[in-house]
């Protein structure tokens, strides 16, 4: 039995937003994001566009880069904060909206987590043989949950979704999924969340006035636990798989911030093999890891056989770190 990924794809709305234009809606300078994130744009959705049509898009793209049409698709995972509703799940919606055909799909929430919970989910469905090939998504509209008056974090955000394709072949022993460490601790959930909106604190005016339905974070704090989580995962995860640094081809981290990856990478000493592209698309939570995987299967520089690192953290708090074989 082998397991691989065998399509990648991802989706951005077309309207980017500037750090000059954050400049104009609150107290900010293109020199203060740059210096401490590293964001230049990034991409922001249409008030009519749901979680659902980046996602749809992202999987439609990594469905044709699989070679396979959406018939052959037999489980939809969707990671998402930005669910187009709180019922049905969007992973239905999107299954729906692919015309992919009566299979089982679910959300699943780990915030900035969410496509590596979901790889693990994915990987171990496929080893137990339940099914064949499943599409895995990790999409948010972050804009439609950002505080646009808090300069702190409505600088950070960005809308994407990206999309895996994940398969398991009878003939072969080849597993991508190599090693890993999937994690979470929920005593320190306070420091990012989105306390509102659901059974615990209702829709009401007083929520939206104390701005209850979107991001919450102490950056500073978030900031560190990133660090310390992410590396710490990372360098488990080798020594689990018997794996040194210089074994690695690639390093992706979750696309939170340049100097959380720079500071990651060097921990782990990977820091020439640290891919980066939060430049261009600031934070966009589970999406991220998709899209550097993404545009480095596209760009050719993924050979078969490179073991690729990846890790991410994010609310709950969660994180992963995951040693996968291309
Ligand atoms: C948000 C973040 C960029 C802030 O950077 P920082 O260096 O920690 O800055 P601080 O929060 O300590 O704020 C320093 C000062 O900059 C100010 N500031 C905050 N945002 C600002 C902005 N967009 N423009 C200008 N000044 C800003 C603060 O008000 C503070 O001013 P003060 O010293 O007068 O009080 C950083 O903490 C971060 O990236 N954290 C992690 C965020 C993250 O990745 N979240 C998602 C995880 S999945």
């Amino acid at each position: 039995m082998g397991i691989r990924i065998i399509g990648t794809g991802y989706y951005v709305p077309e309207r980017v937003l500037t750090n000059s234009d954050l400049e104009k809606i609150v107290d900010t300078s293109d020199e203060w994001i740059q210096s401490r994130t590293g964001i230049r744009t990034r991409h922001i959705a249409e008030e009519s566009t749901a979680t659902s049509d980046l996602a749809m898009h992202a999987g439609q793209r990594a469905i044709e880069n699989a070679g396979l049409t959406p018939a052959d698709i037999d489980l939809v995972v969707v990671s998402t904060i930005t669910p187009d509703s709180p019922t049905p799940s969007t992973a239905t919606i999107v299954q729906r909206k692919l015309g992919i055909p009566p299979c089982m799909a679910f959300d699943i929430e780990a915030a900035c987590t969410g496509l590596l919970y979901g790889l693990d989910i994915v990987h171990a469905m496929l080893a137990a043989k339940h099914r064949k090939t499943a599409l895995l998504i990790g999409g948010d509209k972050l804009s439609g949950v950002t505080n646009w008056t808090d300069r702190s974090t409505c600088i950070l955000f960005g809308d994407a979704a990206s999309a895996l394709v994940v398969q398991r072949t009878d003939e072969g022993d080849e597993d991508f999924y190599v090693a890993s460490e999937v994690s979470a601790n929920g005593y320190e959930a306070g420091f990012l969340q989105i306390p509102g909106f659901g059974s615990a604190c209702p829709p009401s005016q007083e929520g939206i006035d104390a701005h209850a339905y979107t991001i919450q974070m102490n950056g500073p704090k978030t900031f560190q636990m990133a660090v310390i989580s992410m590396s710490n995962a990372c360098r488990n995860v080798m020594e689990k798989a018997h794996v040194t640094h210089d074994q690695i081809s690639w390093a992706i981290a979750h696309q939170a911030n340049d100097r959380i990856i720079s500071a990651v990478a060097d921990r782990v000493g990977i820091s020439d093999r640290i891919y980066r592209n939060v430049a261009r698309f600031g934070n966009t939570s589970s999406a991220s890891i998709g899209i550097c995987l993404d545009e480095l299967n596209r760009s050719g520089q993924l050979k078969r056989g490179d073991l690729i690192l990846t890790a991410a953290f994010g609310a709950g708090l969660t994180w992963a770190a995951e040693l996968l074989r291309w």
